[in-house]
């Protein structure tokens, strides 16, 4: 078998339909991007339009497909209509990836109650609005594939981000119990978790201090680049390639939770 046809049939998304949550930043448009490029149909939801809009038109312009919707992960009734917006392109939904999120830092003493709840609702009660609505529609429809987006954090608490790293710690523990529950309704659920990658939701937490204990404490010694996200995400999601990958969680970090000094 030829090799592009061998990579096709384990890695490809032909015909398939994938929402991207928080398409419109950073990684969730870099796996937007992959996820076209690999076949799929891409709606990119999130909660501003005109980065959904320029997302879409980057796709389109090299010769993927793609749409967006309008979605806040806080309010159901947008999580639905989300979902009614891309099961009407094909029929259905096959993959979900969960990449909104928002951060806050400050000393613990200082953190405020409005930052937590407002971290909270997003990252980790988004996500099971998400997974649960889409999650219900994939199971009742031949099956599906969920990725969240997990950190650094959802195994390593970091210092100052309170809120964002008990909510990514959630997500992972969410997404390995949503798995568990899902495997026999053909609804595979895995975690991504990122290292460091500057994007809109942290650049304002890296001052230099923390840039020099992020880079001591990276094997590889640099920032991660978004498409560096790809690969870990089109295996986790692909229907071949990941067919017996779930409740499992890949770290793409340079090394960061593997090295301990
Ligand atoms: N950048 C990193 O270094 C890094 C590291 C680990 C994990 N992550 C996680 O990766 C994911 C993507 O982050 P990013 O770095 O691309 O940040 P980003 O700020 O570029 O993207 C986050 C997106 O979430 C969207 N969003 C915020 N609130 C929303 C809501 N209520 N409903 C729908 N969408 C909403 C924003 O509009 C934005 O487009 C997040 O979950 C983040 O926590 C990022």
């Amino acid at each position: 078998m030829p090799t592009a046809d061998y990579l096709q049939g384990l890695f490809g998304f032909d015909g398939q339909v994938a929402v991207v949550v928080g398409g419109a930043g950073e990684l969730g448009g870099a796996i937007a991007r992959g996820l076209a490029q690999a076949g799929a149909h891409v709606v990119i939801a999130d909660v501003r339009e005109d980065p959904c809009v320029q997302r879409c038109a980057q796709i389109c312009e090299l010769g993927g497909k793609a749409s967006w919707t309008l979605i806040d992960v806080t309010d159901r009734a947008s999580v639905e209509a989300a979902l009614n917006v891309a099961a009407a392109i094909n029929g259905k939904v096959d993959c979900l990836v969960n990449a909104a999120g928002v951060n806050y830092g400050s000393d613990f003493l200082d953190y405020p109650e409005e930052k937590w709840d407002f971290i909270m609702n997003i990252n980790l009660k988004g996500t099971f609005n998400t997974c649960q609505i889409f999650g219900k529609h994939m199971a009742e429809n031949g099956g599906g594939s969920i990725l969240n987006f997990g950190s650094v954090n959802s195994i390593l608490p970091l210092s100052r981000v309170f809120g964002y790293a008990a909510s990514k710690a959630g997500v992972l523990n969410l997404s390995n119990n949503i798995a568990q529950d899902l495997a026999l309704k053909g609804v595979r659920c895995n975690t991504i978790c990122p290292g460091f990658f500057p994007a809109e939701q942290n650049r304002k937490l890296l001052d230099e201090k923390r840039v020099a204990n992020i880079m001591g404490h990276t094997p590889m010694k640099r920032y991660g680049e978004p498409d560096e996200l790809i690969g870990a995400a089109l295996l986790m999601l692909s229907k071949k390639a990941g067919q017996f990958i779930t409740g499992a969680v890949i770290s793409v970090d340079g090394g960061f939770t593997s090295a301990w000094f």
